[in-house]
């Protein structure tokens, strides 16, 4: 069971993480617009992620007899600057989740809830693996030269990120880990 300070705040993060879904579809679709197939796939890849972060918090919010509110979910941004903006856009977006969770982690720990700071591990070691991962990119993006000033190599980073697969799980039904265990995700 968990108290109603706790579910209201992860009910709050669970919005969050549709927006974040919501935010890198915009982006996917923003890639796809300019020519970038690689970066399309890569975004549409992490908007798959997104969903399950947030129906992760969805299904342990019910498991734990608590209730969940789906408020709106905000009007995500359709135009970019360049290729280095959306990553550059993405890793402060992926900051704000990280002081999300970790806010999430100090409730629980006041509230003496321990089954909650059990759970938010998963993603307090995810987020670690997202800022990394944009890190990497802006990175590799800032060598190549792809701000607005130049191109150069872009190709090869768009090959790059063309490459990135995930299982999609789409059948919630049986609950998300179920579902990651079936997909090799747990
Ligand atoms: Fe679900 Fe990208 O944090």
């Amino acid at each position: 069971m968990i108290g109603k300070k706790m579910e209201k705040a992860l009910n709050g993060h669970l919005n969050k993480e549709l927006y974040s879904a919501y935010l890198y579809m915009a982006m996917s679709a923003y890639s796809d617009s300019i020519g970038l197939k690689g970066f399309a796939n890569w975004f549409m890849v992490q908007y798959h992620e997104e969903m399950l972060h947030a129906m992760k918090i969805y299904e342990y919010i019910l498991r734990q007899g608590g209730r969940v509110n789906l408020a709106a979910v905000k009007e995500p941004p359709s135009d970019f600057e360049s290729p280095l903006d959306l990553f550059e856009k993405t890793l402060a977006h992926e900051k704000f989740i990280t002081k999300s969770i970790h806010d999430l982690v100090d409730l629980a720990i006041a509230e003496k809830d321990h089954a909650t700071q059990i759970f938010l591990q998963w993603y307090v070691t995810e987020q670690i693996e997202e800022e990394e991962n944009d890190n990497d990119i802006i990175a590799q993006l800032k060598l190549v030269g792809a701000g607005p000033e130049g191109n150069n190599g872009l190709f090869l980073v768009d090959k790059d990120l063309g490459a990135r697969v995930t299982t999609v799980l789409t059948d919630f039904s049986k609950g998300i880990e179920a579902g990651m265990k079936a997909a090799g995700q747990a």
